[in-house]
């Protein structure tokens, strides 16, 4: 017997041992930033979970140069190169499968979602949405509140259905609206609150097993 053989490896600490990693596949348009985020809480230790890969649909998304400097592999669906939102539903599905991926994570996905994507992955679809759900869904959420006069805006994480905007609230975090916000600077203070409940909401998914 070898040397080594003799060696007991340190013992996992009591969360290793309870927690199975989320294996992620993000969808996102835009500029990434809660992407980033989850990627932060990853190696900070606050989120269970390894980012798998990053599908974008737009060449110009800021999302994939993040995923460049992160060193995550990066796919560019174009959805104007499919005819029928099921076909780049379907590509989607084979790309995550490829990957290994066993949840979406849907961080700023400008696009309707199929059935072809939501029965591959049923209830382990989890989007962000900028508003507290259920007020305000569909786009232009941040502005649809400024109209309302609400004085109380947020985030919610929630997972997909079918329906846009709705299935289960997973986490929603509040934040006032000011007499002077303008749809930028409420949006602005909107993300730094996203930042927070997505990566939390996706360790409680993990935790929850
Ligand atoms: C977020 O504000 C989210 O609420 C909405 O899309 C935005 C994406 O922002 N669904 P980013 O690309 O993560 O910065």
């Amino acid at each position: 017997m070898s040397p080594s053989a003799l060696i007991s490896p340190l013992p996992p600490s009591l969360d290793q041992m309870a927690v199975a990693p989320l294996q992620l596949g993000v969808l996102a348009s835009g500029s990434g930033s809660n992407f980033e985020a989850i990627l932060t809480a990853i190696v900070q230790g606050h989120l269970q979970a390894t980012v798998k890969v990053l599908i974008y649909n737009n060449p110009e998304a800021k999302v994939a140069d993040r995923a460049d400097r992160w060193g995550i592999p990066k796919v560019l669906l174009d959805h104007r190169t499919f005819g029928q939102r099921e076909d780049l539903d379907h590509a989607i599905v084979s790309v995550f499968q490829t990957h290994g991926v066993d949840w979406v994570v849907m961080a700023g996905w400008m696009r309707i979602v199929t059935p072809e994507l939501i029965n591959a992955y049923p209830q382990r679809i989890v989007n962000i949405h900028p508003s507290l759900l259920p007020a305000f869904k569909g786009i232009r959420a941040i502005e649809q509140a400024l109209t309302a006069g609400v004085a109380i805006a947020g985030c919610t994480v929630h997972l997909v259905e079918p329906e846009v905007d709705s299935g289960r609230i997973l986490m929603q975090a509040a934040v006032p609206v000011l007499p002077e916000d303008t749809p930028a600077t409420l949006q602005a203070r909107i993300q730094v609150q996203e930042h927070h409940i997505f990566p939390a909401a996706l360790q409680r998914l993990a935790l929850d097993g």
